[in-house]
Order: C-alpha cells, then sequence, then structure tokens
C-alpha cells in the first residue's frame, strides 16, 4: 500500500481555494488571489513544509485550468461534475447546513426534506467523496490533513476508511447550530453528518459556545456510541464507544483574530488614501459616519441594520443631517434566489430611506455593492461607529479588523449572536440583532460616545481582535492535530 502514498505531509481541504482563474476575451486565463486565515497560515509554515491545498474548481475558468494543467505549485483543484458541485454547494451547503447553523429557517413553510433534497444530498456525497480521494492519493504515510467547514462535514470519515494512517483534523468557520435546531435535519442524515465529523481526530471551532453545541448534538444522537468527556483544561473528547476507529476525537477553540501587521500597513497605501478622500465627499463635511461592510450573507442582517437607523432618525431628529450610515453590502453566493432576493432588498430599503429622509445636501444611507478591498479599509479608518449585527455568526473580522485600523477611534456596536462578541463584547455596545428600538438606541448611544472613552475602548479592541493572528492560528490547530 505504502507505494501508493502522496508525498504531502499537510494538506488543507476546502470549497473555496486560494486562487480563482477567469478566461480572458483573447482565451487566456487570469489568475486571482485571495486573502485569508489559511493563505497565511500556510505561508507561515514555509515552501520546506511541500504543503498541498485541495479545492473545488468553482468557475469556467477554474475548469478550464485544470482541463488545460494549468495551476500553481502546492494547490490542487478537483474538476467535479458541475451538476454535483452545484447540488452540493448552492442545493446542500449554503440552503440548507448554512441554514440550520445560522438558524435561518421560515418554518411554517421550510424546511422541506423531500425527494429532491435527497437528490441533492447524494451529490453532496459524491462531493465529499471526490475530497476524500484526493486527500488519501496526494497525503503521505501519517500527514496531517486539515479540512475546513460545513461544505466537507462528510470528509473525515470517508478519508479515516480509506486511509487509516493520517491525523485528520475538521476546522467550522461558522457557528453549529443548538441541538433543538439540529434536530430539524431527517434523523439519518444529522447521523451522517455527526459520523463524518466524528471520523476526525480533532475538531475544531471559532468559540466554545460552537464547539458546545456541537458536543450537545453528538451526546444527544447517539448515546450509545458516543459519550462526552472533559479532555483538558483546553479541550473535550468524545469517546468512540463502539470500538471503531479513531478511539477518540478531541473538540478545542481557536478564536480567527485580525493581522494587524498586514492590515495597517495596507491601510496606508495610496490607494486607501484616494478612497477615504472620495468617501469624504459623499458623507459631506463634518458629519459622523455609521459604517458596515458585509458580504449579503442572509445571516448578516443588513436590513434590520437599516431599519434600526431609520428608528434612529424618527426617535432622536437630532442626528438628522448628521449622520450618514456607510453601508457596503457585497453580493454573495447569487447563483441562488434567495441570496439575490436579499440582496434587492437590502437596495430597496436604502433607496426608501433615502428618498424619505434625504435633502438636497445629504444622503442618509450611502449604499456601494461593488466589493472594493481599499474602499472598505478606507470606511474602517474614518468610522465613527460599525455597526456589526449578524442574526448569527461563526466569528465575525469585521468586529475585529475596525478597532485596528481606526484612524480616531471608533465605537463597536455588536451583536450578541456574532463569535466574535465571546472576545470582545465587554468593549462593545452590544445589541439583541432582531431588536430595531435597542439598535437604534445602541447607535445614538455609540454616537454620542465622548472621544476619551471611544479610544480607550477601541485600544482594548484591538488588543483582543489581534490577540491569535491569522498565521499563529493556523499553526495553532496543526500543532493541536500533531500533538
Ligand atoms: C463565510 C463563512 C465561511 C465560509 C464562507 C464561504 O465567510 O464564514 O465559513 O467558508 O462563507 O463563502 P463562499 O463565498 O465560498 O460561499
Amino acid at each position: 500500500m505504502a507505494s501508493t502514498h502522496g508525498a504531502h505531509g499537510i494538506l488543507v481541504a476546502s470549497n473555496r481555494g486560494p486562487i480563482t482563474y477567469q478566461t480572458q476575451d483573447d482565451g487566456s486565463l487570469h489568475a486571482k488571489r485571495g486573502g485569508g486565515g489559511l493563505v497565511s497560515g500556510l505561508s507561515a509554515i514555509g515552501p520546506d513544509a511541500d504543503a498541498l491545498w485541495v479545492c473545488a474548481a468553482l468557475g469556467d475558468g477554474d475548469r478550464e485550468a485544470v482541463r488545460r494543467g494549468v495551476g500553481e505549485d502546492g494547490v490542487r483543484m478537483l474538476d467535479i461534475d458541475a451538476e454535483v458541485h452545484a447540488d452540493a454547494y448552492n442545493g446542500i451547503a449554503n440552503s440548507v447546513l448554512w441554514f440550520v447553523h445560522h438558524m435561518l429557517y421560515q418554518t411554517p413553510l421550510e424546511p422541506v426534506f423531500d425527494a429532491e433534497f435527497r437528490r441533492q444530498w447524494d451529490a453532496y456525497r459524491a462531493y465529499n467523496r471526490a475530497f476524500a480521494e484526493a486527500l488519501a492519493e496526494e497525503a503521505a504515510e501519517g500527514a496531517s490533513v486539515l479540512v475546513q467547514d460545513y461544505h466537507l462535514c462528510l470528509v473525515p470519515g470517508l478519508l479515516r476508511a480509506l486511509r487509516p494512517d493520517l491525523r485528520i483534523g475538521h476546522f467550522s468557520h461558522t457557528p453549529w447550530a443548538p441541538v433543538d435546531y439540529f434536530r430539524m435535519l431527517p434523523d439519518d442524515i444529522r447521523a451522517e453528518l455527526l459520523d463524518g465529523m466524528l471520523g476526525a481526530d480533532r475538531l475544531a471551532f471559532l468559540t466554545w459556545r460552537w464547539a458546545t453545541a456541537f458536543l450537545d448534538c453528538a451526546a444527544e444522537i447517539a448515546p450509545e456510541r458516543y459519550r462526552v468527556t472533559p479532555a483538558s483544561e483546553a479541550s473535550r473528547s468524545v469517546e468512540h464507544l463502539d470500538g471503531a476507529a479513531p478511539a477518540r476525537t478531541l473538540v478545542g477553540v481557536h478564536g480567527l483574530g485580525a493581522d494587524a501587521e498586514f492590515l495597517r500597513a495596507r491601510s496606508h497605501e495610496a490607494d486607501v488614501e484616494e478612497r477615504i478622500v472620495a468617501l469624504r465627499e459623499e458623507i459631506g463635511e463634518g458629519r459622523r459616519t455609521i459604517v458596515r461592510v458585509d458580504r449579503t450573507e442572509l445571516s448578516k442582517n443588513i436590513v434590520r441594520g437599516m431599519l434600526a437607523y431609520r428608528q434612529l432618525l424618527d426617535d432622536r431628529p437630532e442626528w438628522r443631517e448628521r449622520v450618514v450610515h456607510v453601508a457596503f453590502a457585497y453580493p454573495s453566493r447569487q447563483d441562488l434566489a434567495i441570496y439575490r432576493d436579499y440582496t434587492a432588498e437590502v437596495q430597496r430599503v436604502a433607496d426608501e430611506i433615502n428618498s424619505s429622509y434625504g435633502t438636497p445636501g445629504w444622503t442618509p444611507v450611502v449604499l456601494h455593492v461593488k466589493d472594493d478591498f481599499a474602499r472598505s479599509l478606507a470606511a474602517y479608518r474614518l468610522a465613527d461607529v460599525a455597526l456589526v449585527n449578524p442574526i448569527r455568526d461563526g466569528m465575525n473580522l469585521v468586529a475585529k479588523e475596525v478597532p485596528v485600523v481606526s484612524d480616531e477611534g471608533c465605537v463597536l456596536v455588536l451583536s450578541r449572536e456574532a463569535g466574535a462578541y465571546e472576545e470582545l463584547g465587554e468593549d462593545a455596545v452590544s445589541v439583541n440583532p432582531y431588536d430595531i428600538v435597542g439598535t437604534a438606541r445602541a447607535l445614538h448611544e455609540a454616537l454620542a460616545m465622548q472621544p476619551g472613552e471611544r479610544a480607550e475602548r477601541t485600544k482594548r479592541l484591538a488588543a483582543a481582535a489581534t490577540a491569535l493572528p491569522p498565521a499563529q492560528w493556523f499553526l495553532d490547530q496543526l500543532h493541536a492535530l500533531e500533538a
């Protein structure tokens, strides 16, 4: 068997990889690199580690790159059948698992787990199997494999069956559903998900709140097979009672932090300075700003944020003309109708506020939908208040990034349902994301905060936000898996 093993000692698996390709008009392929915690983590272990990142081809450009054999060292893209990928990614990952973990269903009418759902579930299985097979092929004897997120919950179990010699870890970047909500899934499906995850040697989450929810699910769903015990101060263990490997799965937490060094340098480059000038022009002289920057994920709560802003203008008319809500809402997952509708609703509510409250010299909501990282950093720097009010969020890095780059201190209005709340709650103004009147009150409190207190809080927020920078976050997981 050993001769069929691959050469890589460290492997990462995720749906979205570090690079995407676009086919240009002249037929050539243009590569675009992404950022994020995994990218910094892998660069921190250096080229000698001979790591491999296994990801899915997402668009036509990626598929073309795979077919032409174009690629980067250290990255293997899987050209999974486009329909299988769409059913797994759009149908299951983003329409079912995302909804379950963020508790987004309107339960009188959904979810409906019908025959179509079962068909998509088969695709989710096939897509997970494709990852497991590629990893099994590429991994050296005893290699460490770090599997990412809700797209790939079945990979640990499938991979263990193929390669019992590997050390397998899984990291969840989202919340985990409370047990009563998780129970909505059909019995066999929730068991398959948990068994898939528990094929790992180690599972990790962004906060203890999500880790505990997972442990509650494991303990409740198959008590004859799984028993939860404390393993150490920093981890818990799920003992496997049925004798199947692994004998136990450790569960730990790594709260991904902001990359201070990168953000501080990047936010002072010339393109960001230019965006600051342009934004100031749009906002108008001497006005305060309430800034938000999100992808239009259904869990971000952008619409209620605008309703709360409107409530503020009603309850505290003294803020009219004196404040602007700067909202950047970058479209995501637009293949799905519900995400498109949500993006449209954000635009509609912004327009409505502008037409009812706006004056010739004042646009109450400045909404931008075209993703522009330099402009996001510009908004971070000049924000007086940052509004981060998700319904539920694994961590929320915007909450951590704003205090790090803020020029003059910024008050963070933060949902208690964001993972970041565990670390930042004390120095933020906290909100219940469903409470419009309460959020309007929090916005007023934030706008009215004295500069001294605001600066002090920002300093403490920035320190807490950078406690575990991305490279260290990644290395900690790797070392815990290897220990
Ligand atoms: C959010 C989540 C991540 C997830 C990502 C996928 O940012 O926090 O857990 O991996 O979405 O986004 P995508 O654009 O690939 O669907």
